[in-house]
């Protein structure tokens, strides 16, 4: 969990954003919730190497270096991260780590950095991905400080088959996010059948949050509504992915900060157990399950998440059977249901879940296994 540059600011970062996010990660809570990584993304360097072969922070946006900047957000107590590519260049045309994995991770490494995000622009078409996310990750671990690995090939070359192997702690299983529905709606279902590389210590990311946006910003090509962001932000908390939020934290609204430091979605995403979520088909009648989703996870402790989101345009009534749990009637077993955005207990129920869920809103419920004997039922059998 953490914050990027990346979709808001892009070029326009500097010494004094940075601090000033950092700063306000710690006075509006965003730290406390669990959002610890603070990460510049592409953009931060001079274009060309120092006569050492080292990368160096551009001194118009940071004139004290970076070490200055990394040794701000640690008082902070946050940790920092920083963005390379394996290629020879970044995205943005930037010198990148390819050939020079050691040299960089070591220079992080004197930084103070916590966290790499690594890319995958202008890499040698003959130089298979995964190698090169192998060599940075002995770099990395050969440096003498621990640094995350983050890494972002965005889905390509089967990346989910090989991705553990390396080492890296997340990896991108998706394009770029946007600012607006069709995009959420676009990852989200990208990422079905993604869901299962999914595991504690390696987690499937997403792409950074676009909640509280609004349409401003580097990627904000339209923006979404708050209804909008919270279903996003439980799609993505359901589904394991990293939490970057990707918004000016410095100006959040009430309302998108209220979404993203929601503790108990929060603790849905984060759980210990980190288990893979499964799809069910909630609307057997519905042609369409991408409009339609119910993602259910068993959590430690014994306890199952359930996330419905209403992808359409349309008002739907979902509902499904516990038989579709694995808690048909000889189980004996009821579920006591607590809506996490209601913040409220909903009752006792036994065979089946029916809701209504107005257009691009979710249900996000926590589920506590009871016995089936002694009602009130807030729902009975058919
Ligand atoms: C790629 C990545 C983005 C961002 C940009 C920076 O597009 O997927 O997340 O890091 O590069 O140039």
């Amino acid at each position: 969990m953490g914050w990027n540059s990346w979709n808001t600011f892009a070029q326009n970062i500097d010494e004094k954003l940075i601090m000033e996010t950092a700063d306000k990660m710690v006075d509006n809570g965003l730290l406390a919730a669990g959002y610890e990584y603070l990460v510049i993304d592409d953009i931060w360097s001079l274009r060309a190497r120092d006569e050492n072969g080292r990368l160096v922070a551009n001194p118009e946006k940071f004139p004290h270096g970076m070490k200055y900047v990394v040794d701000y957000v640690h008082s902070k107590g946050l940790k920092f991260g920083i963005y390379s590519c394996d290629g020879v260049m970044t995205c943005a045309s930037y010198p990148a780590s390819y050939g020079r994995e050691f040299i960089d991770a070591q220079t992080f490494a004197e930084w103070g950095v916590d966290y790499l995000k690594y890319d995958n622009c202008y890499k040698p078409r003959t130089v298979p991905g995964r190698l090169l996310y192998h060599k940075m990750s002995l770099a990395l671990e050969n440096c003498g400080r621990d640094i995350l690995f983050s890494a972002c090939n965005w889905g390509e070359e089967n990346v989910e088959e090989w991705i553990k192997e390396t080492g890296a702690h997340l990896w991108r299983s998706t394009y770029d996010i946007h600012d607006n529905w069709e995009s959420i709606k676009k990852l989200l279902w990208q990422q079905v059948g993604l869901q299962k590389y999914n595991g504690v210590g390696c987690c499937n990311d997403m792409d950074m949050l676009v909640v509280g946006m609004y349409g401003k910003g580097n990627v904000g090509f339209g923006g979404c509504n708050d209804v909008e962001y919270r279903t996003h932000f439980s799609a993505w908390a359901m589904l394991n992915s990293a939490l970057i939020l990707g918004c000016d934290v410095r100006n959040m609204s009430p309302e998108a900060l209220k979404i993203v430091t929601n503790r108990d979605v929060i603790a849905i995403n984060q759980d210990a157990a980190g288990r893979q979520p499964y799809l069910l088909c909630a609307d057997p009648d519905s042609d369409d399950n991408s409009q339609l989703q119910v993602w259910v996870k068993h959590l430690d402790g014994g306890d199952l998440a359930i996330g419905i989101f209403n992808m359409s345009d349309y008002t739907q009534s979902p509902w499904f059977g516990f038989d579709e749990l694995g808690l048909d009637p000889s189980s004996g077993m009821a579920l006591v249901i607590t809506d996490l955005w209601e913040g409220k207990e909903l009752g006792k129920f036994i065979d089946y879940y029916r809701t209504t869920i107005e257009p691009h809103d979710c249900r996000m419920l926590r589920c506590k296994l009871v016995p089936a004997d002694g009602g009130p039922y807030v729902c009975c059998a058919f």
